[in-house]
């Protein structure tokens, strides 16, 4: 049958980076005639008739069913039955906690289905080949939502570093952090499983060799728990990670989740790079735009990342704009080129054919392909390794093995 353009979706999730980026895109991808179906699974059905309340006006299959489901009966294995369901093209969102990704990513390609996972893309080196194996022979797509890849504040910086306006790096200094709220509300269930560092400083390792294609060599990697152990979380408050790349110039990534609650952001962010002919310095929060209301106080207002905004044509319609849009948008793109580029070949050809333009794509690290999203999970293994052991050096070599140094 020809291909009509539609990618068929499955979101398992629902939580908030789901709520608040992935859902829009996909909804306003449909509006722009990408999507085909879409059905959203997740632990309970009380998730479910949440986001029913957030998005009154979206069509969407709900499992577990709010109708038939109590609110509070867990279901994890749940989208496994959905991914049997899934018609094709089909291309799974898996929006979980980070410790949850492998499984789904594996299940879902072993189904026959593309991917986009929220960063990272997983915890362990190990789980992270499996997944590089899985995708390559299948030709299947797995896209990590590295967001940053897309805020043109750092496209810009790879684009001029590349056109070789900047020399050579020398050393950066990147910081990512987040209120208490964090830990200890929005990622209660799952904190203590992963740190302030796996969770979002992982952007900063991305953006680094996103921007300068080096590789990682050795990681040095601090941990704090002064705060969050007061009230009842065994996380870490923040974790400060050095890594030496391959060219000997080295990036500092300092993170934390014990901000203040009443911070006038969410994530505070930014990043410096100092290269031998210029340098680079970006807030990546503080985009000099602020509202105070008399409900919220003073608010920093980021333009760049995902917001709404009034529709050109319609009125009441929404026009989701931003970095975070595009990110959570590339994955369905992607997947409708991959098939109009095999349409009318069989299988065995498609498959060479799609094997041909992922290992083109992940050569260019562009998009975070497997291979490419392998670089964040072997410095943030090697850096939780480093701070559990109170700051001992690991190194890492060209084929992503981690040992003590
Ligand atoms: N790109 C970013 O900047 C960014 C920001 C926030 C989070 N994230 C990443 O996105 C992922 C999710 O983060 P979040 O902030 O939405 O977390 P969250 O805890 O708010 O949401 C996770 C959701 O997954 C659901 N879930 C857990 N187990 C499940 C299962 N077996 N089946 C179906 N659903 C299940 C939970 O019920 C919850 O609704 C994490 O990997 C995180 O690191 C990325």
């Amino acid at each position: 049958m020809a291909f009509d353009g539609k990618v068929n979706i499955l979101v398992i999730g629902g939580g908030m980076i789901c709520e608040e980026a992935t859902l829009p895109a996909i909804f306003q991808q449909r509006k722009q005639g990408n999507v085909g179906s879409i059905t959203i699974v997740s632990l309970n059905s009380a998730i479910i008739a949440r986001l029913r309340k957030v998005f009154p006006n979206e069509d969407f299959v709900g499992v577990p069913d709010p109708a038939t489901t109590p609110a509070d009966k867990n279901i994890p294995d749940g989208y496994k039955e959905c991914l049997k369901k899934l018609p094709k093209p089909g291309l799974v969102y898996v929006t979980t906690p980070d410790h949850l990704h492998t499984q789904m990513i594996l299940d879902s390609v072993a189904a026959g289905h593309h991917v986009v996972s929220m960063k990272p893309l997983c915890l362990k080196v190990d789980e992270g080949r499996r997944i590089v194996a899985a995708a390559r022979d299948a030709g299947a797509y797995v896209f990590t939502e590295y967001h940053k890849r897309l805020d043109r504040a750092i496209r810009g910086l790879r684009y001029r570093f590349r056109q070789g306006e900047l020399g050579q790096p020398l050393y950066g200094h990147a910081w990512i952090e987040e209120p208490k709220y964090m830990p200890l509300d929005k990622f209660k269930a799952w904190a203590h499983n992963s740190s302030p560092f796996e969770y979002i400083g992982t952007h900063y390792v991305d953006a680094y060799y996103y921007v300068t294609g080096l590789m990682p060599k050795r990681v040095v990697g601090f941990g704090q728990k002064k705060y969050l152990p007061t009230v009842g979380s065994k996380a870490y408050d923040a974790n400060q990670v050095c890594i030496e790349w391959e060219d000997g110039s080295v990036l500092w990534v300092q993170t934390s989740w014990v901000c203040a609650d009443k911070n006038a952001k969410m994530t505070q962010q930014g990043m410096m790079v100092h290269f031998t002919k210029g340098e680079y310095k970006a807030d990546h929060a503080d985009r000099n735009c602020y509202f105070v209301t008399d409900e919220a106080g003073f608010q920093h207002y980021n333009p760049n990342f995902v917001k709404p905004f009034d529709d050109w044509n319609e009125e009441g319609v929404i026009d989701w704009r931003g970095y975070g849009i595009e990110s959570n948008s590339r994955g369905i793109l992607d997947v409708q080129h991959l098939y109009r580029q095999t349409e009318g070949l069989d299988e065995a050809a498609a498959k060479k054919k799609r094997q041909e333009i992922l290992a083109t794509w992940a050569r260019m690290n562009t998009r975070a392909l497997p291979e490419n999203a392998m670089v964040g999970v072997a410095v943030n293994n090697a850096a939780r390794m480093s701070f559990d052991a109170g700051g001992k050096f690991v190194t890492i070599d060209k084929d992503f093995n981690i040992a003590f140094e």
